[in-house]
C-alpha cells in the first residue's frame, strides 16, 4: 500500500520586537518608499538577546504538535532548516529534541539557505513514503538579523527573524503529491556570507549581487513551478494557493503570473515578516491555515529559491 506524508499541524513564532522601514530610515540612507516598492517589505521581527533559533523553533514546534494532536514522544524524525545555527554542533535539531524530550530518532539540520525548508520537507516526505517513519517534525528557524551588516542598506532591509514548524504524518491518502530539490553551486559567488570569525558561527555578513539574484530567481522559479505541477499531475487552474518563499514581492508576483494565478491566491507575509529565509514558507503556511484561507482538500504549491543557488518545491493536498 502506498504511503503519503500529510500535513497534520503547523505552528509559528515571531519575536516581539518589530523594526519598521521608518525605523530604518533613521539609521540608514534609505526610505520606506524605496523598500516598499522594490521589495514589498514594511517591517520585520528581530530576535532578542536571550532568544535563539532553538528557542524560537521550540515555540513553533509545540504549537504544531498541539494543532496536530501528536505527542512529542511519537515524533520519529526532526529536521531543522537553518542557515543561522547557534553552534556547529550539536545540531539545532538535537538541541530541540532535548527541549521537547523527544525519544531517540534521527535529528539533524539542513543548510540550504532560503530553500532550506523545501529541502527538509522533501527529505521528510521521502522517509515517510519509504515507510521509515510515521511522524516528522519539520522546522525552519532563522535569526537573519544576526547575519546582516546593519550598515549595508542593500541587504539589511530585506531580512527578518522567526520560526515555522509543521508536523507530518504517514497516511494512506495524499498528502504531499510531489516534492523536489536542487542546487547549482556555480552561482555561489552571487549570494554568500563572508568568512566567519571565531566569535559566532554566523558572523560573516551577507554579500549579494541583488539584481543578478533577482533575474535568476525569477527564471528558475518559473521552470520549477511548471515542473512541480507536472510531477504532481495537476494543472495550474487546479491550484488553490501559492505558498512561496518570501524574498521579494516582485519575484513572487512574477512566479504567480507565470502560473496564471491571480494575486488573491498567494499567501503573502513579506510585508510583515520580511525575508525570514528557511522560516518563511512554514510561517506563511501557518498563517494561511490559521486564518482559514487554506481549507482541507485544497491544493498548495510551495516553492523556494536561495543562496547556493538552491531551490525546491512541494505540491500538497491539504
Ligand atoms: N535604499 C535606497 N536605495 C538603495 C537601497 C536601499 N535600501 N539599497 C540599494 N539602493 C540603491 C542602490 O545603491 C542602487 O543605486 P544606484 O542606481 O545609484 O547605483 C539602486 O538602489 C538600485 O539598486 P539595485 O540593487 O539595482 O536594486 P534592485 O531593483 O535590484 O533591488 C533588491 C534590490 C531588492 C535586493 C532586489 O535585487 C532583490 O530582491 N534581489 C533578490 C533577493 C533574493 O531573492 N535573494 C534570495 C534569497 S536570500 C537567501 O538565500 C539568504
Amino acid at each position: 500500500m502506498n504511503m503519503y506524508a500529510r500535513l497534520a499541524g503547523t505552528g509559528g513564532y515571531l519575536p516581539q520586537k518589530i523594526l519598521t522601514n521608518h525605523d530604518l530610515e533613521k539609521q540608514l540612507d534609505t526610505s520606506d518608499e524605496w523598500i516598499t516598492t522594490r521589495t514589498g517589505i514594511k517591517q520585520r521581527h528581530i530576535i532578542s538577546e536571550d532568544e535563539s533559533i532553538v528557542s524560537m523553533a521550540e515555540i513553533a514546534a509545540k504549537e504544531a504538535l498541539k494543532n496536530a494532536e501528536v505527542n512529542a514522544q511519537d515524533i520519529g524524525l526532526i529536521i531543522v532548516a537553518t542557515c543561522t545555527p547557534e553552534r556547529a554542533f550539536p545540531s539545532s535539531a538535537c538541541l530541540l529534541q532535548e527541549r521537547l524530550q523527544i525519544p531517540a530518532c534521527p535529528a539533524f539540520d539542513v543548510m540550504a539557505a532560503c530553500a532550506g525548508f523545501s529541502y527538509a520537507l522533501h527529505i521528510a516526505n521521502q522517509l515517510i513514503q519509504a515507510q521509515q517513519i510515521r511522524y516528522a517534525l519539520v522546522i525552519g528557524s532563522e535569526a537573519m538579523s544576526r547575519l546582516v551588516d546593519w550598515q549595508d542598506r542593500s541587504t539589511c532591509i530585506l531580512f527578518g527573524d522567526g520560526a515555522g514548524a509543521v508536523v507530518l504524518k504517514a497516511d494512506n491518502t495524499p498528502g504531499i503529491l510531489a516534492s523536489q530539490i536542487s542546487a547549482d553551486g556555480q552561482y555561489s559567488k552571487l549570494l554568500y556570507t563572508e568568512k566567519g570569525n571565531n566569535q559566532a558561527l554566523y558572523r560573516g555578513y551577507i554579500q549579494m549581487q541583488g539584481s543578478e539574484v533577482f533575474k535568476i530567481a525569477v527564471k528558475t522559479l518559473s521552470h520549477l513551478v511548471e515542473e512541480a505541477l507536472h510531477l504532481a499531475g495537476l494543472r495550474s487552474d487546479q491550484l488553490d494557493w501559492l505558498v512561496p518563499h518570501q524574498a521579494n514581492v516582485r519575484i513572487i508576483e512574477a512566479t504567480a503570473r507565470h502560473l496564471k494565478l491571480s494575486p488573491e491566491k498567494i499567501i503573502l507575509t513579506i510585508a510583515e515578516h520580511g525575508n525570514t529565509s528557511a522560516a518563511s514558507i512554514p510561517l506563511a503556511l501557518h498563517q494561511g491555515i490559521c486564518d482559514k484561507r487554506i481549507k482541507p482538500g485544497q491544493h498548495l504549491l510551495l516553492e523556494s529559491f536561495g543562496a547556493g543557488f538552491t531551490w525546491g518545491s512541494a505540491v500538497i493536498r491539504y
